[in-house]
């Protein structure tokens, strides 16, 4: 009879060569000893424990998994983490300070941006490199920043309005265009 399952070690194999990468990771500096072949996704979520950073397709479909890179908004299940290596990396656990939710945040929570919430940590962080670029975007132009995230739930209306709710509160309390 035929097995579906085989075991496997479950130690890193002596002869799988790894490396080193090292990155900025929300703010903090943080490394590890990788194999090559380790995609970003996984090491911040497996390597480092942010749980935050979704993974809904592996294959670059959903953007669950997106985070930003030097500032930019990328799907981490399509990119290895040595690409990391010297990058600066943003996850949504790095959105909030200790005692205030990003005004993208506030404004999922405001206009209910959500419903299971499988999607909106990537949601929060295209809206994040969007409003860190352009601050006073147009309904299409959040519409285009979200369309590499896809949401099963929402019917999207609301993730749009929380975008423009949070755009509104950033140019009131001056902290639009900044990328802090
Ligand atoms: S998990 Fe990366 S795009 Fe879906
Ligand atoms: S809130 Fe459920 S997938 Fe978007």
């Amino acid at each position: 009879m035929t097995s579906l399952f085989e075991e496997v070690p479950t130690s890193v194999d002596a002869d799988v060569p790894t490396t080193r990468v090292e990155l900025k990771l929300n703010g903090e500096t943080r490394a590890a000893q990788i194999e090559p072949r380790l995609l970003l996704a996984h090491l911040i979520r497996n390597g480092f424990q942010l749980t935050g950073t979704h993974t809904g397709c592996d294959t670059t479909n959903c953007g669950a998994c997106t985070v930003l890179f030097d500032g930019q908004p990328v799907k981490s299940c399509t990119m290895f983490a040595v690409q990391a290596n010297g990058h600066e990396v943003t996850t949504v656990e790095g959105m909030a300070t200790a005692s205030e939710l990003h005004p993208v945040q506030e404004g999922f929570k405001d206009e209910h941006g959500l419903q299971c919430g499988f999607c909106t940590p990537g949601m929060m962080l295209s809206a994040k490199a969007l409003l860190d670029e352009n601050p006073n975007p147009t309904e299409d132009e959040v519409r285009w920043a979200l369309s590499g995230n896809l949401c099963r739930c929402t019917g999207y209306q609301n993730i749009v309005k929380a975008v423009l709710w949070a755009a509104e509160k950033m140019r009131q309390d001056g902290s639009a265009g900044d990328e802090a």
